[in-house]
């Protein structure tokens, strides 16, 4: 996938809203990644880098090289000691067979053109008896209550307009089936959980997250005239409103996979 159809863009509201992101889900993802002293690690779709300097400063003697093929998030991007940023395409790693201990991907899959190819190349860089990971979107799974019709709607067609430029906001469901492909074995799945409600910790980032998420296609979607104005202003109306909604919460999980090469 090429820049230009990455579904978010690389604006700076779209960078502030991918680092508030990093801040609510970068703990637990890196707790189930339980990265062991002197790795070697690649992240596949670095965006940023928050995520990859966390991971490297996690245990003793770990190096993460981070591959993105973004230059706007390339240059934005801030190596911390151990890491490596460098400009490059997930279906086609430049790195030899075997060369990590780790190789994982968060949020990237609903991007590419080729998912399974993409996880055939991180289970190549892999060394044998090393580890694969990803944590990935399936939008279906969000849930909002009280109910947002207007939001909905909305995000419907915004599920639909990233398909239409060549992901797929459903790509979670399949992970199971993608290791699979790729020739592992022994693989598990597993759920990251965003459960918030008006009043907890978490509640109004998420929300704004998601509002985030939609604002970042706003003019793709409404240049390509998949939704009007009035309705994507409505649905945004509707998610500010639930961020004061006493009554309000939120449910979603991201998905998982990690499998042993
Ligand atoms: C939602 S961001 C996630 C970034 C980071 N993994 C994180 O968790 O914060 C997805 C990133 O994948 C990058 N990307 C999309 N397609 C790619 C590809 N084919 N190869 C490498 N990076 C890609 C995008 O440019 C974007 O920076």
């Amino acid at each position: 996938m090429s820049p230009d159809t990455y579904i978010h863009g690389t604006e700076p509201s779209e960078q502030e809203r991918l680092a508030g992101l990093n801040r609510m889900t970068n703990a637990a993802f890196i707790q189930f990644l339980n990265v062991s002293p002197g790795a070697r690690v690649l992240e596949v779709g670095s965006g940023l880098g928050l995520l990859a300097n966390e991971v490297a400063a996690t245990a003793p003697g770990v190096d993460v090289d981070g591959v993105e093929v973004s230059a706007a998030q390339l240059a934005a991007a801030r190596p911390g000691p151990r890491v490596t940023f460098r400009q490059g395409d997930a279906h086609a790693l430049d790195f030899p067979d075997g060369s990590f201990d780790l190789v994982y991907a968060r949020y990237l899959l609903e991007h590419v053109a080729d998912p399974d190819r993409v996880v055939r190349e991180m289970r190549r860089v892999t060394t044998p008896g090393g580890r694969v990971a990803v944590c990935e979107n399936d939008v279906s799974l969000l849930r909002f209550d009280p109910p947002c019709r207007a939001f909905d709607r909305a995000w419907d067609v915004f599920t639909r307009f990233q398909s239409a430029l060549g992901g797929d906001g459903l790509v979670g469901r399949r992970l199971f089936r993608l290791f699979k492909s790729a020739g592992f074995s022994a693989i598990e799945l597993s759920v990251q959980p965003e459960v918030h409600w008006h009043g907890s910790a978490g509640y109004v980032a998420w929300v704004h997250n998601i509002i985030g998420n939609l604002e970042s296609a706003r003019n793709g979607m409404l240049a390509a005239g998949v939704l009007s104005t009035a309705d994507f202003d409505a649905a945004v109306d509707e998610l500010e409103r639930l961020k004061t909604d006493p009554l309000g919460s939120a449910v979603f999980v991201w998905n998982r996979a990690i499998a042993v090469r």
